[in-house]
């Protein structure tokens, strides 16, 4: 049975940046209420012609550079987004078209904040069966889009950003090793993005009741969230047949400092085996566990040979981990490939099928 193994990685994070300071001047919150209680500083905010699939784009590409992976050996690409491009079509598909991936079958998952994780375990899955050689993984993020700049009891949490991975099959063990999905329903309502589906379409009411903006009770958030983070990626540590001492970095979902620390001292770890990086990002959804992980492999904390726990929770509620040992790149002796040389086809390609569709469209009426 193939392996699954991280062999690409890439984020893609928006300039502008909106400290603490700034929302002082929106609402009514101050820095140091913000820093004590959260662990963030400041947060990026896309520009208004960045969309998740922009965001993702990059991520892609950049992954694809580091995997050494043209866009058109991708079979699989799963997109996770809480703020996605629509509600349907995927952004997946966005992304696949944009970045050239011919043959990859492109979809969805909605898993909230543990998005990636479920993304991810279920790539992997798809690997592991031998159905699949190459994926693409992505959380992408333009939730400020979603935000209520009046409510400071959710504004200050979040920030917009993308992560991809690339996972390729290898007979070489090593890569996901394990993997908890979770989800609990009955909690639905504490995490909430109402407005906009089948239950309440849009219309001037749900506009004017705040519903097409995130929802949130966060004081029941938290108390979910320290409750399972911990138990999680003990589980998956579990799954592994491994413990916490055979692990050199956690990488938590970037929600809290204070929400880490909880988990920290339930697996009785240092803090300084969890990768932090929510000072300066924030909340990114989907994107948190990705930047953060990717952040460390360029700082060269994650190296290769480590055992590290992706770990998450969300709305849904959903909360899930899994286990990995970083291997990197599969060598190869292929030369360089350039995945961002392929925008140029991908564009072609898409304004050609388009050309294509609308001479169809123009043929058939006459036939008609
Ligand atoms: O991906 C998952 C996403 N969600 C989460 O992870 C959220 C989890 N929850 C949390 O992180 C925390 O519950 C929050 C950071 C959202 C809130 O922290 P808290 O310690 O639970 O504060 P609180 O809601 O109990 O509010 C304490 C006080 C209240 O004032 P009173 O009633 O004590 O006078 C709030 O009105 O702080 C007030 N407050 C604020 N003050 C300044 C609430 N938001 C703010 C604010 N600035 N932004």
């Amino acid at each position: 049975m193939p392996y699954a193994h991280i062999t690409g990685w890439g984020i893609s994070v928006p300039e502008p940046v909106l400290t603490n300071d700034d929302l002082a001047k929106m609402v009514d919150t101050n820095d140091q209420w913000i820093r004590e209680r959260t662990g963030i500083r400041e947060r990026h905010i896309a520009r208004e012609d960045q969309f998740p699939s922009t965001l993702g784009v990059e991520a892609s590409l950049k992954a694809l550079e580091v995997a050494n992976l043209a866009p058109t050996d991708i079979d699989l690409i799963i997109c996770t987004s809480s703020s996605p491009e629509y509600i349907w079509p995927p952004t997946a598909c966005l992304i696949q078209d944009q970045i050239g991936a011919t043959k990859a079958g492109a979809f969805d998952i909605q898993a909230v904040c543990t998005g990636f994780i479920f993304a991810t375990n279920m790539a992997a899955q798809s690997i592991r069966s031998g159905a699949i050689k190459n994926a693409l993984i992505i959380g992408t993020e333009t939730l400020s889009r979603f935000m209520n700049w009046k409510d400071r009891s959710t504004c200050i949490l979040f920030g917009d950003g993308a992560g991809a991975f690339v996972l390729q099959a290898s007979d070489k063990p090593g890569g996901i090793l394990s993997a908890v999905m979770h989800s609990d329903g009955s909690g639905a309502d504490t995490l909430i993005l109402p407005g906009g589906g089948a239950r309440f379409p849009a219309n001037e009411t749900t506009v004017h009741e705040n519903k097409h903006f995130v929802q949130m009770d966060g004081k029941a958030v938290f108390r979910f969230a320290t409750r399972v983070m911990g138990y999680a990626a003990k589980e998956a540590l579990d799954l592994a047949g491994m413990t916490t001492d055979d692990v050199q970095w956690i990488v938590p979902h970037q929600a809290n400092y204070r929400i880490i620390e909880t988990a920290a001292k339930y697996l009785k770890m240092p803090m300084d085996k969890f990768v932090i990086n929510v000072e300066r990002y924030g909340n990114t959804s989907t994107a948190s566990i990705p930047i953060a992980t990717v952040e460390a492999v360029q700082k060269g904390m994650i190296k290769n040979g480590d055992k590290i726990v992706l770990v998450g929770f969300g709305g849904g509620l959903t909360w899930g981990a899994l286990v990995a040992e970083w291997t990197g790149p599969i060598p190869s002796p292929k030369l360089h490939v350039r995945p961002t040389r392929y925008r140029l086809f991908a564009r072609i390609r898409s304004w050609l099928l388009r050309a294509v569709r609308y001479i169809e469209g123009v043929l058939s009426r006459r036939e008609l």
